[in-house]
This record gives C-alpha cells, sequence and structure tokens, in this order.
C-alpha cells in the first residue's frame, strides 16, 4: 500500500483502495487505519473541505471525456451562434472561440463550412476536441491563455459559451482577456459573451447551511467505459471577491447498484460577473455594448434570467493610441 503516493497527488485515494489486497488488510498497522479515516472523512461527511489534494491529472481527463455528455447545450444556443457565424462567414471572415473546451460549440460552427480557430488552456480538453473534428479541415485548435495569446489573425467573431469567461476571477485578468479579443478582432468585430445570472438568494444560502454540502445533480454514461455516473456538486460562495466555489465528486455505480470508485475533482473557482460590471468592464476594454439578452432566443434580461448573453462590437479605429490601458489597482 502506498499513501505517499495518494499525498504526493501521484495517485488518488479511490485508486489506493482498488489495489488494496488481503494481505494488505490482514496487515494494516494502527496508524494505518488511522490515516485511512482521515482520508475517508470528507467523503463520509459530504462536507465541503479541501480535498483539492486528491484532484489530479485523471480527474482533468474524466472531466473533459464526459464533458459533452454532462453539459447539454442550452436552449436556442447553437442555432443563436450558427447565425452569426455565417453572418461572418458571408463576409468572408472567420469566427474564434475562446476556451472552447471540447469544441462542443467549434465544432458544429465548423460543421456548417465557416472557418473556426478554438483556443483553450486545458490539453485534456483539446485533445477530445481534435478526436472529435479530425475529419474538418476549416477547424483549428490552440493551446494557450485566454488572458493573453497572439495567434497572429483576425476574427469576425469571437465567442466565449459555457460561462467560461467566469474561470477568470480578477478585474485585472477580465479587462487583460478583452483586451486579448479586441486585438483579435477585425474593427467593428462582434463578441459575445455568455454569463450566468445566479440568484442572489441562491448566493445568500451558499454563504450560510447550503455552503460545500454535496448534493446529486447529475447521472449519466461515461462514453468511452459504458459506465453509469453519478456526479455529487457542492458549491460554496465568498461575497467579497463575487467568487463562487464548484466542486464536484464523480462516483461510478457498479452492477450492484454500489460505489465501485470515486474521483475528486476538486475546488474550481468561479467569478459571479454582476450586469453593471460587465457593462463597465466592456466599455473599459473598448468594447460598445449592442444587446445583453436574458437567453438565447435574445429575451430581455430579466430578475428571473438564468443567463446573460452578451453581444458588444470592438470600437477599435486602428492605431495603438486607441489601445485601452488598464488602470485600476494591480
Ligand atoms: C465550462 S468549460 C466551457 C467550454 C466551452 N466554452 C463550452 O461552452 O462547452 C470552461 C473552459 O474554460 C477553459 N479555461 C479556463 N481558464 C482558461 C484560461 N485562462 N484560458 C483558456 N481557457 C481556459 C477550461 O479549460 C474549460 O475548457
Amino acid at each position: 500500500m502506498n499513501f505517499q503516493a495518494v499525498r504526493d497527488e501521484e495517485i488518488t485515494f479511490a485508486e489506493l483502495v482498488a489495489d488494496l489486497t488481503l494481505d494488505d488488510l490482514r496487515n494494516l498497522t494502527n496508524e494505518m487505519v488511522d490515516t485511512m479515516s482521515l482520508m475517508l472523512q470528507p467523503y463520509q461527511t459530504r462536507s465541503f473541505q479541501s480535498m483539492s489534494k486528491f484532484a489530479t491529472k485523471q480527474a482533468r481527463a474524466f472531466y473533459a471525456q464526459t464533458y459533452d455528455v454532462a453539459v447539454p447545450d442550452w436552449p436556442g444556443e447553437i442555432d443563436f451562434y450558427r447565425e452569426l457565424a455565417a453572418e461572418a462567414h458571408s463576409n468572408g471572415q472567420s469566427v474564434l472561440e475562446v476556451a472552447c473546451g471540447t469544441g462542443r460549440v467549434a465544432i458544429r460552427l465548423a460543421q456548417e463550412g465557416v472557418d473556426v480557430v478554438g483556443i483553450d488552456l486545458s490539453p485534456a480538453m483539446l485533445d477530445v476536441a481534435r478526436e472529435k473534428s479530425a475529419s474538418l479541415s476549416n477547424m483549428r485548435w490552440v493551446q494557450g491563455d485566454m488572458r493573453s495569446f497572439e495567434l497572429g489573425e483576425t476574427f469576425g467573431l469571437v465567442i466565449i459559451p459555457g460561462h467560461a469567461f467566469q474561470n477568470i476571477l480578477t478585474a485585472v485578468d477580465q479587462f487583460a482577456c478583452l483586451a486579448s479579443i479586441r486585438r483579435h478582432l477585425v474593427p467593428r468585430g462582434l463578441l459575445v459573451v455568455h454569463l450566468d445570472q445566479p440568484e442572489v438568494s441562491w448566493l445568500g444560502d451558499l454563504t450560510r447551511d447550503l455552503g460545500g454540502v454535496f448534493e446529486t445533480t447529475e447521472e449519466f454514461i461515461h462514453p468511452m467505459t459504458g459506465c453509469p455516473i453519478r456526479t455529487l456538486h457542492a458549491w460554496s460562495y465568498e461575497p467579497a471577491t463575487q467568487t463562487a466555489i464548484s466542486h464536484k465528486v464523480w462516483e461510478e455505480i457498479g452492477k450492484d447498484g454500489q460505489v465501485a470508485d470515486r474521483l475528486d475533482q476538486g475546488p474550481i473557482r468561479l467569478h459571479v460577473v454582476f450586469r453593471f460590471e460587465m457593462e463597465h468592464l466592456l466599455a473599459r476594454a473598448g468594447f460598445a455594448v449592442e444587446a445583453v439578452y436574458g437567453d438565447f432566443f435574445r429575451q430581455e434580461l430579466r430578475d428571473d434570467s438564468s443567463e446573460m448573453v452578451w453581444l458588444a462590437r470592438s470600437r477599435q479605429s486602428g492605431g495603438s493610441s486607441h489601445t485601452p490601458r488598464w488602470t485600476g489597482p494591480e
């Protein structure tokens, strides 16, 4: 038994347990039992604790491989992007998807004949995207950070679907991302940013008794192993920095209905962007807001809208003197 490998994040606790032999069990010392109980505690109490040490490369690969089955399209989403991409294509322009993940959206646009580039930080997500789009010569993938990238080309349309912009946690980085995007847009090119609009009462609950409580949120079949997977998901919220913390644990359900394996993603920090924060941010980064919708059917943003869909045009008029600079605190 290799406890040290768990501590060093080389293997997960689930992997350690999977390799246990009867001899291991017979030879367990009191110290080992104590260590194992400590490791099991977070699972049994289902309370939010820092289990990030269990988040491994394996969890990142699992997230990428199951992303498309776990995350459904938003109603009207793909048609909305298709329409805008077709407009860019008819003007001879291509489309950039920033933080494209597995290419859930980008590939659908490329399938319509549009030239599309997808950029993402995660090699695991891009591996899935590449495999899915192998037959599409008009689809290109780049590994890079949305806060600072240089592709050497411009686009008529840049999109950030699926709340991905919320992975950026500070105003400095948000600005840097928008500045990078603006450099890649043709003059008056269009940017679409899809954010969520969480209920304020839910965020309040997360700061009290709901925070860190794991609930079953999804059940799906793993596309590669065929095994049923159950997702336990806990959220918490830090109001001072507008940070929501998502924590998922995936359980593989065996033929006997019992949990056969567990994988911990660890906490992921996401920024909760409020409406007028976004409006100011876009203006500051050199964009003119064209619209903000509450869904992909272009309904107005209302109190009970769960989504925010921002359309903004680059005010770019050429020349470095027009490039906005960050002037706030670092
Ligand atoms: C929730 S997924 C959304 C993927 C895709 N936009 C979609 O709608 O299906 C968020 C993605 O953002 C990517 N990401 C997070 N931080 C990033 C960064 N700094 N630069 C580029 N991509 C990033 C992650 O790797 C992940 O693929």
